[in-house]
Parts: structure tokens; sequence; C-alpha cells
């Protein structure tokens, strides 16, 4: 079967990017933008950047912001709603992962009202139409979900987070500036770079990787690797590498899919809210051990991205343990804790189970059975 590749139209990358929002709305002849993003974030201040944009071209827009994260069924159909009121034609999601996923739900749900009931997006979605076009303004470094041809929704009353998988959702425009990222604290900063850094490792070792993808995560392990303890401490250059790095991640996996680790990610935030990035990041090590023995030479590559010297010289068991042990001492220096005490021992069953149904789990190397994943889960009590 052929490989598809699926990208942006357009994506501006560096600081100051965040202005040809106006350009793109004039060129793209949209007339009011429905603005998807969350309470902090106007809290914050970061929203404004980009209604300032807006304001000074006097480009009309709404703002919703009913999006919590982890975002939920409910968010999505308020939002649905909200858009079918505000007479807009276009959507600006500015935010982290858990706007920009709300918003591709409401613009497919928009474009397909037969899918109004959410749940049934679920996987590959047979959508016949393109959403609403967005323009997406990412303002964490790690999801990549402006360029994905994916979104994650919470089912709160099954307790599940669910991926759904449709090129009709992919952002028209990509706006991937650091300035609107440097204000995200340490600890999210830590934890979403080391979502960006599981997307790159996942999507290396992923059953459909190819040369194309895997130049593509080869060269975000690098920059993320290289970049991260920088970024939390909100140097410039982390900062804009990490922008960077996140997004040619998302360029490769939305492509080819990821792994285990955000299948059991996806479990722990829908069970414990557990944030995204953190699981990821507790989860990595324990998969990348887990998946060794079937990565072939994949690792010594990882290793050698991530800066280890002398990876040619190594046994396949030392630049396996080089590649996990330097994924550990990142995570370590940016401060993410190895333990969540949330899990209990009679959840592990559940857990388990709805790891192994997750859409990413058919992707990982080593097919994984539930008790397989009930033992990893227990590493990180
Ligand atoms: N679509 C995809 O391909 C994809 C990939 C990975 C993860 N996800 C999903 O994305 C969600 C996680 O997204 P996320 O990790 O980007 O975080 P998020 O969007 O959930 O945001 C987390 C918190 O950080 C705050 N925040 C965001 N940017 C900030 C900034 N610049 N300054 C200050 N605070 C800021 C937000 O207000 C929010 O309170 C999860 O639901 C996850 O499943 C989607
Ligand atoms: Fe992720």
């Amino acid at each position: 079967m052929a490989n598809r590749i699926m990208l942006n139209e357009t994506s501006y990358h560096g600081a100051g990017a965040v202005k040809e929002i106006a350009t793109e709305a004039k060129a793209r002849a949209f007339q009011k933008a429905f603005i998807c993003s969350d309470p902090d974030l106007i809290k914050f201040g970061v929203t404004k950047k980009v209604t300032d944009v807006l304001d000074s071209e006097n480009l009309a827009y709404e703002i919703y912001s009913d999006i919590k994260a982890n975002p939920t069924i409910e968010n999505v159909q308020n939002g649905v709603a909200a858009f079918k009121a505000s007479g807009a034609d276009y959507i600006v999601a500015v935010g982290g992962g858990s706007s920009m996923d709300t918003a591709k739900a409401i613009g497919i749900i928009v474009a397909n009202p037969e899918f109004e009931d959410v749940r049934s997006l679920e996987g590959v979605a047979p959508t016949k139409k393109p959403c609403v076009p967005i323009i997406a303004v990412p303002t964490t470094a790690g999801t990549a979900a402006e360029v994905t041809i994916n979104y994650v929704i919470t089912d709160v009353e099954r307790k599940r987070k669910f991926v759904c998988v449709d090129p009709h959702d992919m952002p028209v425009v990509a706006i991937v500036d650091p300035d609107m990222m440097s204000s995200m604290p340490k600890g999210l900063t830590a934890a979403t770079g080391m979502d960006a850094l599981t997307h790159a490792i996942e999507g290396y070792t992923t059953k459909a990787a190819w040369e194309m993808t895997d130049m593509f995560h080869l060269k975000a392990i690098e920059i993320i690797s290289k970049s991260l303890r920088g970024a939390v401490a909100n140097e410039k250059e982390g900062r804009d590498g990490m922008a960077l790095g996140q997004y040619i991640a998302g360029m490769g996996f939305s492509n080819v899919g990821l792994g285990i680790a955000h299948s059991m990610a996806h479990t722990l935030g829908a069970v414990y809210d557990t944030p995204h990035g953190v699981a990821c990041a507790m989860m990595l090590p324990i998969v990348m051990e887990y998946n060794a023995e079937c990565t072939g030479e994949k690792y010594r590559e990882i290793a050698r991205a991530m800066g280890v010297k002398g990876v040619d010289s190594m046994s396949v068991e030392e630049y396996r343990k080089a590649a996990i042990d330097a994924v550990q001492q990142l995570s370590i220096d940016v401060g993410i804790p190895t333990k969540l005490e949330a899990i209990k021992e009679e959840d592990l069953q559940f857990l388990a189970e709805s790891a192994h149904a997750d859409a990413c789990a058919p992707g990982n190397p080593k097919d994984a059975s539930v008790e397989d994943l009930k033992e990893l889960f227990k590493k990180i009590m």
C-alpha cells in the first residue's frame, strides 16, 4: 500500500508569526472567526495576543472558552451550538491540545452533523466533508495538534478518552509562534515537551514507520532533547527549539501512528485526569524497555539523536539501555515524577482493558496483551 503524508496547507514558524493570522484570514476572505480557547489562556492574556491582531485589522470574532483540559463531549456539543449561533465562517484555535482538539471536533460536526453525538467519531471517522477551516495557534509545545489528523475527546460517563482520526480535521493554517508559548510555567513546559518526545519516539518505532517519517522523528528527537531543558528554564533558544521540534514530530506521527505509551496515557487522563504530558513521560521509558526487542537498531539512532556519544561501538544491549537512560534522565532533569499515587490496585483491570482498546495500541511495535499492560501500569504505582 502507498504511504500517505498529510500536512497543513500553510504553516508559519518563528517569533512574531501570530501576525500572519490576519494575512491568512484576509487572503482566504474569511468573514468572522470563532475563537476556541480555554479560560486560563484568557485569564493570562495569551488569547489576547491573537485578538489584538484581529482587532488591529478590524477582523470580526467571537470567543468560545467552555473548554477544560482533557476536553469532554459536552465541551464539543456546547461549542457546536455556540458556533452555529455565532455566524462565524472559520475557527481560530488558540491553546494547547485541549483547545485545538475541541476546535477540530466542533469544525467536523458543523460540517458533518450526522456525527453530533461525538462518540461516533471514534477511530477512523467516515466523515464526508472537510471541517470548518481552522487556523491553529498552539500555546503549548507538545501535542502538535495543529498539524495532526487526530483529536482526543473525553467521555466522562464511560471514563474513557477516545482518539478520532480524520484527515478532514487538518487545520488549513498552523501558526507556530514560540512567543505564544513563553508564558507556560515550568511544569507545563516539561510535561508538554515530554509529550512531544513521546510522539517522536513512538512515531519512530511504530509499525507503520517509513523513511520519510523516520526523517521527521529523528530530527524531532534531536531538537527536543537539545531544547527541552532550556525551554523549562524559559530561555529563548529552548522555546524556539521546542516550538519547532514538537511540530516536526507531529509531521511524522500524525501520518503513521503511535504506540502503547499513548494508549496508557489516554487511559490515565480519562480515569485520573492526569495531564497528558505527565502520563506520557511516566510511561515512555517503561514502554521503551518493554518494546526494545522489537525495534531492531532503532534505539541506537534514538541514543545518537539524544546526544549519546560512542553509539557505534556499543552492543545492542548497551545502545538500547543508553537510549532509555537518556530519556529517563531528561524526564528527571525537567522534574517529571516517576510514580502516580492515584492508581489503585482495583483499577488495574479497567485501566489495562481500556488501554488495550485504545486506537494507538495496534501501532505498538510489540503486541501488548491486557496482562502485559497491567504489569506496565504497576511500574508507575
Ligand atoms: N490532536 C493530537 O494529535 C493530540 C496529540 C497529543 C495529545 N493530545 C491531547 O491534547 C490534550 C493536552 O494538550 P496540552 O498538553 O497541550 O495541554 P492543554 O491544552 O490541556 O492545556 C493544559 C493547561 O495549560 C494551560 N496553558 C496552555 N498554554 C499555556 C500558556 N502558553 N501559558 C500558560 N498556560 C497555558 C491551559 O490553559 C490549560 O490549563 C490532551 O487531551 C491530549 O490527549 C492531542
Ligand atoms: Fe501525545
